[in-house]
């Protein structure tokens, strides 16, 4: 009789376990071939690893497509989802449904609006800043002119006084698109110094989409700019190669990497800090970039989930939560010197 029953709690068990996964995460992200989320979620998968079991899938860029993922989790049981919106209008519907489940969110990379944030106590969001990035990418670019807007170096080619620049923002709608366009151009101006915009064309991120776009650029038969301020280093890297084709930047030595001081080349500056452009930096192509601190947000991402899990996100918490929501990861300046 006695072994009868620790057999049936045994299988009573067993079988609990089975219909209500364990400290199970549901990941989506809005698309995989994005370089920044390549590194993002390479990071939050390590940072998982041993402490909770997660599911990633990628949303192929269609909110309802990962408004299915989201169902689909649901009726898997997933205790809690960090999800990297598509659309981050669409976070009102998302909150309003997962709350009804009583499954909590963290929201990372494309942020919602306040007011949906405020829906529910359940509600996360970890990002970056984008008004600091827009600042550290000029004042890299400022320091690269010489750092005084009323007698420019020898980088001002045309010797005008005044720095002829592209622009290549990420996606239209996007927080970290519409603020680092804007700033970037704000902190020049309150630098006093002048800059041409001779070109703002949206490239969604995409390193293919910013070498047509450049392309096009170049193609206008405007003189090549002098300065290329990129929303992020995929884009970047796109204008480089069709730059590149192009002749603008020529390794005389033939060495594979750029000598500033006596080839010519064009500053480009991007945002991320992902390896491959720290490759460009280290061959002298892309001149610098603002890193956006991809490594920490999977640490706090991964810490969260875990508190949640175990539910207490308490004072406790090894980052700091802002009015109880929001984790703000700083980003830093990154060249090669
Ligand atoms: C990154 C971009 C990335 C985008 C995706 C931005 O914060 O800088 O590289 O494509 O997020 O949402």
């Amino acid at each position: 009789m006695k072994y009868l029953s620790i057999w049936v709690v045994l299988v009573l068990s067993v079988l609990a376990a089975c219909s209500s996964p364990r400290n199970s995460v549901g990941l989506l992200v809005y698309r995989e071939d994005d370089l920044f989320m390549r590194s993002l979620v390479n990071d939050i998968q390590k940072e998982s690893d041993g402490q909770f079991s997660l599911d990633t899938r990628f949303s192929l860029n269609s909110q309802v497509i990962q408004n299915e993922q989201i169902e689909n989790l649901i009726r898997e049981e997933t205790q809690v989802l960090i999800i990297n919106p598509v659309d981050r209008l669409g976070a009102y519907a998302v909150v309003k449904r997962l709350k009804m489940e009583n499954i909590p969110v963290i929201f990372f990379n494309r942020e919602p609006l306040r007011s949906d944030m405020e829906l529910w106590d359940q509600v996360w969001y970890v990002g970056a800043k984008a008004e600091q990035s827009g600042r550290m990418q000029a004042e890299l670019a400022m320091e690269l002119f010489g750092s005084d807007p009323d007698s420019l170096n020898e980088f001002d080619r045309n010797d005008d006084g005044r720095i002829q620049t592209v622009i290549l923002k990420g996606e239209q709608g996007h927080q970290d698109a519409e603020i680092r366009t804007a700033m970037v151009q704000t902190a020049f101006q309150e630098a006093g110094y002048s800059i041409d915009v001779i070109a703002v064309e949206t490239a969604n991120w995409n390193r293919n989409e910013a070498y047509e776009t450049m392309e096009e650029i170049l193609d206008r038969g405007v003189n090549p700019p002098e300065l290329v301020l990129s929303n992020n280093d995929a884009m970047a890297l796109g204008a480089i190669s069709i730059m590149r084709q192009r002749g603008l930047f020529s390794d005389t030595n033939g060495n594979g990497k750029m000598e500033r001081t006596d080839e010519e080349w064009i500053p480009v500056l991007g945002i991320d800090g992902v390896p491959e452009s720290v490759e460009q930096i280290e061959a002298g192509y892309l001149y610098g970039t603002v890193h956006n601190d991809y490594s920490t947000m999977a640490k706090a991402i991964a810490a969260l989930a875990e508190s949640i899990l175990e539910g207490r996100v308490d004072d406790d918490f090894p980052y700091e939560i802002i009015d109880g929501k929001y984790i703000w990861v700083d980003y830093k300046t990154f060249t090669l010197d």
